[in-house]
C-alpha cells in the first residue's frame, strides 16, 4: 500500500515527492492533484496556458499541446473534506521525501487566446500521454 498524506489545499499547490511533482490543477470544477510532467521531455505542465479551447495545454518547454484528459488521468487518489486533502501516494518502496509547497500554476489561468494558430500540435490528445514523447 501506497503511503498516505495530509495537505491543506487553502495554503499549499503543489507536492514534491522525491524527484516527482505533483500539482493541484482545477479542471470541470473539481481540484485534481497530477503529474508535473509533460509526455514530450517532462516539461512542466504547472507552466502551461490553456490552449484557446481549453482542451489542451500548451507545454512551455517545446510547444507539446497535451490535452487536458490526459492529464487528469495522471491524477493522484485524493478525498477532500474543505481544504484537507488526504493523498494516497504512489508506492515507491524507497520512502522518497515529501514536501507541499505554493507556486504559480499558469495552467489554472483561463485559455490564452493570443496562443490561437501558432505552433502545431505535436501530442495527440487521443494517445495515450505516454505514447506522446516517442
Ligand atoms: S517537454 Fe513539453 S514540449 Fe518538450
Amino acid at each position: 500500500m501506497g503511503r498516505v498524506i495530509v495537505m491543506d489545499l487553502s495554503r499549499h499547490n503543489t507536492l514534491l515527492v522525491g524527484h516527482d511533482r505533483y500539482f493541484v490543477l482545477r479542471s470541470d470544477g473539481r481540484q485534481l492533484l497530477v503529474h508535473d510532467y509533460c509526455p514530450h521531455r517532462g516539461g512542466p505542465l504547472s507552466l502551461a496556458r490553456l490552449t484557446p479551447d481549453g482542451r489542451r495545454l500548451d507545454c512551455p518547454w517545446h510547444g507539446t499541446k497535451v490535452g487536458v484528459a490526459a492529464v487528469r488521468r495522471t491524477c493522484l487518489p485524493m478525498v477532500r473534506s474543505g481544504d484537507e486533502a488526504v493523498i494516497v501516494l504512489p508506492d515507491d518502496g524507497d520512502g522518497a521525501p515529501v514536501s507541499a509547497i505554493h507556486r504559480e500554476i499558469l495552467a489554472n489561468l483561463p485559455p490564452d487566446p493570443s496562443a490561437a494558430g501558432t505552433a502545431p500540435c505535436a501530442a495527440d490528445p487521443a494517445q495515450p500521454a505516454l505514447d506522446a514523447g516517442r
